[in-house]
């Protein structure tokens, strides 16, 4: 019915580590010359737990969209944006907040998890448990089909897919709805809108979930509808609502198999991280010092990979001989740690060398950044008023 757009956010924490990279923004990469993407800074989302210290947000903002770019997010394909920049994302929270249930958001697991992990923060606010739906909002506000998420996130999907489903329950009312689906289904022509009637019987009566996505799938390929009459008749098909917002899936992203320095998972927190722009002496250095199998005490004592971080990291870096010659030589002790740890060394600092080279005019001219980020804001905008025209005609609140 919409474009199918993919949407994605991230909070401003500071400087991206290779984690993120090969987490996150290689998958978004990949996304972009795939889709319409959109991707943006959730600066109102850190503000829900870093409320009492807003000032690092601002340059952390700044900071973090140079490190996309750094990781080869293209402008010119992608949207990139700041969420307080489009106001309308607040309109839709507050509106959504209207009509969502309390013990829904009471229910998301991330709420009283965070609230005991970051136990010395005061997180009993409003805003802290209204998190997931100003997410759900970010996402609605574009129609995103595609949200790209970790694990974690996955539940704030399925919360935003239940908010859709309630909103449209609520407020696709439209008079007339029937007799202009039928209209519009008559536009197709006659043999195609009666097999779309025949396919939207057969699923409104035994549940025929195949026989929805054939009919959906007739309709996604029918060029000679207006915007409105597609959306009608997607509607339609479904029960006798207009689909205002749409529901989005959640497409997985692979947890980052980076372990950080120490082994465990690559996190600030863990203060194990490598950035994404980390100066060159200081990548050796960390590198030279990690923690290898404790098997191997002397150079003679044999080790075994799978005991070892630098394992893991030869596993996103290293050719197929290369970790051959790891296996063999750990486990017969033919190499030493510091001569394995060189090949895994030379390709950080080569995919290094390629994210410095991208951040170094956005780093000389901030101007730069901010432009490109000021038109991504305005033609994010542009989206988002469209949707709150229909989500304020729905509510009622176009007197
Ligand atoms: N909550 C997400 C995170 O912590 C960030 C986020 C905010 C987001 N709004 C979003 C992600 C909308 C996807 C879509 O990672
Ligand atoms: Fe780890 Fe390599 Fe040393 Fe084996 S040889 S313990 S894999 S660093």
């Amino acid at each position: 019915m919409y474009p199918q757009r993919v949407l994605s956010g991230m909070r401003p924490t500071g400087a991206l580590h290779l984690g993120h990279y090969h987490g996150v923004l290689k998958n978004w990469v990949r996304l972009q010359s795939e889709y319409e993407c959109l991707f943006f800074v959730a600066d109102w989302h850190a503000l829900t737990t870093h409320y009492d210290s807003p000032q690092s947000i601002g340059e952390n903002v700044w900071e973090m969209v140079i490190d996309w770019l750094a990781a080869g997010i293209d402008p010119s394909q992608a949207t990139l944006f700041v969420q307080s920049r489009v106001p309308e994302h607040a309109e839709l929270h507050l509106l959504l907040s209207m009509c969502t249930p309390l013990g829904w958001l009471e229910r998301v697991p991330s709420y009283k998890d965070q609230q005991e992990r970051l136990s010395e923060k005061d997180l009993s606010t409003y805003g802290f448990l209204g998190y997931p739906l100003l997410q759900s909002a970010d996402i609605l506000i574009y129609r995103a089909g595609f949200v790209p998420v970790g694990e974690d996130q996955v539940p704030h999907v399925e919360l935003t897919r239940e908010v859709a489903r309630r909103f449209n329950h609520l407020y696709g009312r439209e008079p007339g709805f029937e007799e202009k689906a039928q209209e519009a289904a008559k536009k197709l022509g006659a043999k195609r809108a009666r097999l779309i009637l025949e396919l939207r019987t057969r699923y409104q009566e035994q549940g025929d979930a195949s026989a929805l996505e054939q009919a959906q799938a007739l309709l996604q390929e029918s060029q000679n509808l207006t915007l409105d009459d597609r959306e009608r008749l997607f509607g339609y098909l479904e029960g006798a609502r207009r689909l205002i917002l749409v529901e989005p899936q959640a497409l997985l992203t692979e947890a980052s198999r980076m372990p950080g320095l120490d082994g465990q998972k690559m996190s600030k927190s863990y203060n194990n991280t490598i950035s994404l722009r980390e100066n060159a002496d200081s990548v050796v250095k960390k590198i030279r010092t990690m923690p290898t199998d404790p098997a191997r005490v002397r150079r003679n004592d044999p080790g075994d990979p799978e005991n070892c971080p630098v394992w893991s990291l030869h596993q996103t870096y290293s050719s197929t001989e290369q970790k051959q010659w790891v296996q063999e030589g750990c486990k017969s002790a033919g190499i030493g740690c510091l001569e394995c740890k060189q090949p895994v060394i030379d390709a950080i600092l080569a995919e290094q060398k390629v994210f410095i080279a991208r951040a170094r005019p956005y780093h000389e001219d901030p101007d730069l950044v901010k432009g490109l980020v000021a038109d991504g804001c305005e033609k994010a905008r542009e989206l988002a008023r469209q949707t709150m025209r229909d989500v304020r005609e729905a509510m009622g609140l176009n007197f």
